[in-house]
């Protein structure tokens, strides 16, 4: 048995089975938070990525024991259907998503940026994302949503409209 902290809830999981249960299968199959995918299982797409204690990692390499104490963090603890947050929603307004099977992992990548340095700017977002494949090719739009939620977190901190705070008001 071992305790995660996903999303600010404290989960009681058991991995006696196998000890070395990559966090990924604990989160979709023990926990049922699907946000994170199965991709490549070899650290090589990014499908899977997560935040533990504010920093990106591929769930699938991970083993859930080493998470025990630690934060994590998932997509959806971003934000809800009702009430998505200003990664969720800079990525629905950019339509960032074709098939939609990486953009959790984009979004998760993202946000640690983001949460590091909110001054982010396009080079450092490209180069955050690096590890992250599209297999569908929008990464124009997926840059763009990033750099749409960086505006809107830093209008929501300023309590700005977010073109103001682009500096584009
Ligand atoms: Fe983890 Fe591809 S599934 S990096």
């Amino acid at each position: 048995m071992i305790n995660l902290n996903v999303n600010g809830i404290s989960h009681d999981v058991d991995v006696d089975v196998d000890p070395a249960t990559p966090l990924l299968y604990v989160l979709r199959n023990d926990l049922k938070l699907n946000g994170a995918k199965f991709g490549c299982g070899l650290g090589q797409c990014g499908a899977c990525t997560v935040m533990v204690d504010g920093k990106p990692v591929f769930s699938c390499l991970t083993p859930a024991m080493l998470v025990e104490g630690r934060e994590v963090k998932t997509v959806e603890g971003l934000g809800t259907i009702e009430n998505p947050g200003p990664m969720q929603k800079a990525f629905i307004e950019e339509q960032a998503a074709q098939c939609g099977y990486c953009i959790a992992g984009m979004m998760m990548r993202a946000q640690a940026l983001l949460e590091a340095k909110p001054d982010a700017g396009d080079a450092d977002i490209r180069q955050a994302l690096e590890p992250n494949l599209c297999r569908c090719g929008t990464h124009m739009r997926i840059l763009r949503a990033v750099s749409r939620a960086r505006d809107l977190m830093k209008s929501k901190s300023a309590g700005l409209a977010p073109a103001a705070a682009a500096g584009r008001a």
